[in-house]
Parts: structure tokens; C-alpha cells; sequence
């Protein structure tokens, strides 16, 4: 391969441009073709991204003997097709989120991608993030002690449009635009969950304009997600083990700091045992509202004291960190990311389908 990788895109929309901005940073990859469904939009494309070949349509695309690799920007509807077009001419593939709209497309896709050992991946772009990686490493290595709970929320306000990718079937809703990222959270930090609960509201078009799930693992853990295309959140994500607690600040998916607070070995270690006299005389002080108020602050004051936090805001707009990811993948031979796996790509298409069937 090159040492260059040539990059085409197909879809000529809002993730298109981001990504493309993205690529731009990349001195080792060259954005080298745009696919649109009309030669106008191409070109506009091409001419505001410097591309050397505009294509009026999909299929002539992914004929391009010079591309190394496409890039799948299309509403979530047509990823099998767009995905099946490009591995049957030959091309390696990375696909929008979610990948597909359901685990069976994935898998379909999947096998042919294996078929023809041709890289495929989904743009779970959370992964690459260098903060989020930072997490994953310190909950490896328990720096907060065994997980408990992950929290975390996705929402922000949409304008209702029934056409729009977020209102219209199928394919919209905000498990399939935010959800699938905390649920991709989920699986990167806990593994596979063994049982699911899930509730949803609909809005006029039947999407769930607002849903929220928990997820029971087989270690004792559990996580408590929701996302929203009504309105803002907190868009963060807390893990919480028993020796501390890890926050991924707003937003999680693209953090630019997160602090970690360790519990005192007091709270950590139980606390010592007292005796019933000593428990009514803290009792009785606790009454004293200036004792009461200098608590308060000696805990916030401890609190702090416990917490690090850590400012690494992402280079750009964070979209080349996947296509980095990508190419290192298909300079070194490998077939799929080790950080977002084929297998793992299923199973949160199966979780999803799991938590729809809730639903209904
Ligand atoms: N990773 C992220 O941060 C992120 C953010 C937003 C969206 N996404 C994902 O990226 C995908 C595209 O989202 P987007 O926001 O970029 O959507 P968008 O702005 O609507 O763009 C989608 C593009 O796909 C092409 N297309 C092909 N068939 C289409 C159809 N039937 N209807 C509309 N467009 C069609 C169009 O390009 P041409 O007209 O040029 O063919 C269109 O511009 C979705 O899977 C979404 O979930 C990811």
C-alpha cells in the first residue's frame, strides 16, 4: 500500500464535511474522491475540499482503481447497501454509525467483508478519542477499584422535521443517533451485559424521541443510560468503582478533561467501628449548624483535595483520530480494529435490537 492512503467518501452531507475537515489534518492521508448522488453536489464538494475526482454517483466511485479506502457518510438506511457496494468492488470500508439498522445487516455485511479480507470498521469516533483511551487504561488497571455503576446521558435539543434522519423510519430516533454511543461506552468499559431493561416515549413519526435503558452485567455491575433528541442532558459519563470515581465532562463522546477522585481509606475500608457513646455525641454535634456548615466544607475541601483532574482538549475536530486508526490498520495488514472489533460491532447491533423489541 501507498504510503499515502487515498481516501473516498461517500454522501456529500454535515458527518461528510466534518470528516473530511478531519482527513485534511492527516499529512499521510489524501482525500482523493467524492461520491454524491448528483454531479453539482459533488462538485461542490470537491471544489470546497480540494479533491481530485467528483463522481455523480455512487457506483462509479467505488470503481476508482485509486482509492484505498471508502468512507461511508450515508443515512443509516442505505449503510448495507453502500457497504455491500463498496466490499463487492473491492474496497475496504469505514461505516457511519450505527453501522446498520439491525444486527442482521451487520452480519451480513460483516461476512462478506471477511469473505473478501477486505479492513471494514464501524466510525465509532468516541474510541479513538485520546481521553477516552486514558479512561479505558485507568479502569483497567483499577485505579478506581472494581466498577459499579456507569452513568451517562445524550441529548440535545433537535427541530422537529419529519423528513429529517432523526424523525423518519427507518433508521431515526435517539437510541440510533445517541444511544448506540452509550452503549458503545458500555461495551468498551464493562464488556457485554447479561440483561437489559429499556422504556421509550415516541414522538408523531414513532421513533423514540427519548429513551433510557439499564444494563446488568454478570460481575455486579450496571449501567444507567439515556439519550434525547428534545433537549439538553448532561452529556457526561460517570464510572464509579469502590475506590474512587471517574467523570468524562460534556461532551463524553469527545472529552476534553476528566477527573478521577479517589475515596479516602476510611470510606473505602469501612469505617472503624464506634461505640454507642461516641455515635450520639457526632450525632449531637451534627445538630450544630456552624459544625454542620464546617463539614460541609471540610468534605468539599476533601473532595477536591481527592479529585485530579485531567485537560487534554482533542486536536481538530477529533474525526481523524478514527481514519488514523484506519490506516494503521490497513498499512499493518489487519482486516479489523482491535479497539472497535467486527464481533463487537454485532453484538451492540443485537443489544439494540433487544432493546427495540422492548419497545414494542
Ligand atoms: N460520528 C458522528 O459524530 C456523526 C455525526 C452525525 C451523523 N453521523 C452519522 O452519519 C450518517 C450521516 O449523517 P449526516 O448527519 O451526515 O446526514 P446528512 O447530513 O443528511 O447527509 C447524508 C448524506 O447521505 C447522502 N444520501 C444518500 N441517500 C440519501 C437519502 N436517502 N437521504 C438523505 N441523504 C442521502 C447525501 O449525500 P449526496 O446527496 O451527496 O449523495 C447526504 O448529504 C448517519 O449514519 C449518522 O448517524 C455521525
Amino acid at each position: 500500500m501507498s504510503k499515502i492512503i487515498r481516501w473516498g467518501i461517500l454522501g456529500t452531507g454535515r458527518i461528510a464535511q466534518d470528516f473530511a475537515k478531519g482527513l485534511q489534518s492527516l499529512p499521510d492521508a489524501k482525500l482523493w474522491a467524492i461520491g454524491s448522488r448528483n454531479l453539482a453536489t459533488a462538485e461542490q464538494f470537491g471544489h470546497q475540499f480540494n479533491i481530485s475526482k467528483t463522481y455523480a454517483n455512487y457506483e462509479s466511485l467505488v470503481k476508482d482503481p485509486d482509492i484505498d479506502v471508502v468512507y461511508i457518510a450515508t443515512p443509516q438506511e442505505r449503510h448495507k447497501q453502500d457497504c455491500l457496494l463498496c466490499l463487492n468492488a473491492g474496497k475496504p470500508i469505514l461505516c457511519e454509525k450505527p453501522f446498520m439498522l439491525n444486527a442482521q445487516e451487520a452480519r451480513e455485511v460483516i461476512t462478506l467483508a471477511r469473505e473478501k479480507r477486505l479492513f471494514c470498521m464501524e466510525a465509532m469516533w468516541m474510541r479513538f478519542m485520546p481521553l477516552v483511551q486514558r479512561v479505558k487504561k485507568s479502569i483497567d488497571q483499577g485505579e478506581i477499584g472494581t466498577i459499579r455503576f456507569l452513568t451517562a446521558d445524550f441529548g440535545y435539543p433537535v427541530p422537529f422535521d419529519p423528513k429529517s434522519r432523526f424523525f423518519s423510519q427507518p433508521g431515526g430516533g435517539a437510541l440510533g443517533d445517541r444511544g448506540i454511543y452509550l452503549l458503545s461506552l458500555a461495551f468498551y468499559l464493562l464488556g457485554e451485559p447479561n440483561s437489559v431493561t429499556s422504556q421509550a416515549l415516541f414522538g408523531e413519526t414513532g421513533v423514540d424521541e427519548q429513551s433510557s435503558f439499564i444494563l446488568n452485567y454478570a460481575q455486579g455491575q450496571q449501567a444507567l443510560l439515556f439519550s434525547t433528541l428534545k433537549t439538553y442532558t448532561t452529556n457526561e459519563a460517570m464510572i464509579i468503582g469502590d475506590r474512587g470515581k471517574i467523570k468524562l465532562a460534556d461532551p463524553f463522546y469527545r472529552p476534553y478533561q476528566f477527573s478521577v477522585t479517589k475515596y479516602p481509606d476510611i470510606i473505602t475500608t469501612g469505617v472503624e467501628q464506634k461505640t454507642h457513646s461516641q455515635k450520639k455525641f457526632i450525632e449531637a454535634l451534627k445538630q450544630n449548624s456552624l459544625i454542620q456548615s464546617f463539614l460541609i466544607k471540610l468534605k468539599n475541601f476533601l473532595a477536591q483535595k481527592a479529585t485530579k483532574t485531567i485537560f487534554s482538549p482533542p486536536q481538530g475536530n477529533g474525526y481523524h483520530y478514527e481514519a488514523i486508526e484506519v490506516m494503521q490498520c490497513l498499512r499493518n495488514g489487519q482486516l479489523e480494529s482491535q479497539i472497535m472489533p467486527l464481533d463487537e460491532t454485532v453484538k451492540i447491533m443485537e443489544w439494540m435490537d433487544k432493546i427495540r423489541d422492548q419497545w414494542h
